[in-house]
Formats: structure tokens, sequence, C-alpha cells
């Protein structure tokens, strides 16, 4: 199977690869697993008081294509409100990519990640204050 040029761009030379810490408050951390395949993916995400996106980190322990995958969503989430983040889709990573049909679910766990980042940074905001 060959991969798209795209997958081996992101694969050779992956964009926002790290960690923020993910005790500060303005933080989201997404942690999601591929049950297929076994590749785990984390996505963080930080977030202004405006509630747009100004930075994205992810590290991957998966395929080539999680890893473009999650590479390649980091830049799309920069910029973008949670609202515009909670829309990305699965189809638009792998459509982006060029995925081929056997290694979709490697977008599909983008957009787990994501989803779950944005869960974990609104549990912790609406979180009461502690006394
Ligand atoms: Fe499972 Fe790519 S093969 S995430």
């Amino acid at each position: 199977m060959a991969y798209s040029e795209k997958v081996i761009d992101h694969y050779e030379n992956p964009r926002n690869v790290g960690v923020l810490d993910k005790n500060a408050d303005n933080v989201g951390t997404g942690m999601v697993g591929a049950p297929a395949c076994g590749d785990v993916m984390r996505l963080q995400i930080q977030v202004n008081d405006a509630g747009v996106i100004e930075e994205a980190r992810f590290k991957t322990y998966g395929c080539g294509s999680a890893i473009a995958s999650s590479s390649l969503v980091t830049e799309w989430l920069k910029g973008k409100t949670l609202d515009e983040a909670q829309a990305i889709k699965n189809i638009d990573i792998a459509q982006e990519l060029a995925l081929p049909p056997v290694k979709v679910h490697c977008s599909v766990l983008a957009e787990d990640a994501i989803k779950a980042a944005i869960d974990d940074y609104r549990n912790k905001r609406n979180k009461p204050e502690q006394a």
C-alpha cells in the first residue's frame, strides 16, 4: 500500500509534536486508543480567554497515517474556536490525506482525540472553584 505524499510529508516532518502542561486550566488533553490496532494518540489544546485554540500538540504511538492525521489536525486546530474544532470530521482528515479505506480508522482516532481534548478542557472549566 502506498502512502500519499501528504502522509509522508507529515510523517517525516510532523508538526507540533510535544507536550503542554496537562494541569494548566487552559489546557485540554485527549488520550484515545484504537482497539483495532492498539495505536494510541494524545492530543492537547491550549485555549485563550476568547475561547480560541492558540496551541495544539500531539504525541502518537501508531502508524504513519495516525501520525499524519494528528499532525494535520494540530495545524487545523490553531486559530479555531472550540465549536469549530468540534466540527472537524474524520472524513475531512481522510480526504485531505487521501487515506485508503483500511486507514480510515486512523483519522477516526484523530477526530476522537479532538473531542476528548475539548471535553477535558470543558470539564476543567466547569468545575466549581476550590474553596
Ligand atoms: Fe491503527 Fe493507523 S493502523 S491508527
